[in-house]
């Protein structure tokens, strides 16, 4: 974008800090101290800065004795709106939907040992509208930024599946997540308390069997989109 070209991102956020000081709206006074104790950097670099951002046109500013009167400019407020647009369309008008990709692989079948069990199954059944296919689709994470991107769900709402207990055991609590699969199938992630697997698995469940509904096999990448 044009305009970003032309921000150096330094003097970009002490524009901010200007603006939040309230000098979009009048001219304020500010001493040097003050400044570089706002951005934690030396006198002499606040001023050079402040001298960038006078050249850049987005403040004006005059030296009285002990200080100097600021105040952002037209062309500092349209800085600070384009940016304020930016972010708006992506946090403000819409979130932007978590997409997770990982890999299918067979485990010990112990995910339709869950599922099958009534405790979950009731349960799962009448929260999510519909009767999974007894077992779980496990699907690995294939990198840091995938298994980062897996704590993001914290932000999405959830289904809570109670913790129960048939008096020899106890079955711990599962959060689901409603999700898209590969654009077609719906279905949702289990986020098991007690997973017996780590953070990069991930398990899957929904009314179809999956491997036939999507054709899948070991190794294939699978898309999850929550909403
Ligand atoms: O043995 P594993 O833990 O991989 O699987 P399971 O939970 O016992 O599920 C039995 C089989 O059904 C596995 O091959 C899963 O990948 C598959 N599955 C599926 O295709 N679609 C589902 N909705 C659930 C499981």
């Amino acid at each position: 974008m044009k305009y970003l070209q032309k921000i150096r991102t330094s003097e970009f956020f002490m524009l901010l800090e200007i603006a939040k000081l309230g000098a979009l709206e009048k001219t304020i006074k500010l001493t040097s101290v003050k400044l570089s104790e706002i951005f934690r950097i030396s006198q002499q670099t606040s001023s050079r800065k402040l001298r960038n951002m006078e050249l850049f046109g987005w403040i004006s500013r005059e030296i009285v004795p002990k200080g100097q009167l600021i105040r952002i400019t037209k062309e500092g407020r349209e800085i600070l709106q384009k940016v304020y647009s930016n972010l708006g369309i992506l946090f403000v008008n819409r979130f932007p939907p978590i997409m997770l990709e990982g890999e299918v692989f067979s485990g010990l079948g112990e995910g339709s040992y869950y599922i099958k069990k009534d405790g979950y199954l009731q349960q799962l059944k009448e929260k999510l509208g519909f009767t999974p296919y007894p077992g779980t689709l496990n699907l690995r994470l294939r990198s840091k930024a995938e298994i980062n991107a897996r704590k993001d769900l914290s932000t999405v709402p959830y289904i809570p599946i109670e913790g129960w207990s048939n008096g020899q055991r106890t079955y711990g609590p599962v959060k689901v997540y409603r999700a898209m699969i590969n654009n077609k199938v719906r279905g949702a992630l289990l986020d098991a308390e007690r997973s017996h697997y780590g953070e990069d698995v991930i398990e899957i469940i929904a009314p179809d069997f999956l491997r036939e509904t999507l054709a899948l096999k070991d190794g294939d990448v699978v898309q999850l989109l929550f909403i």
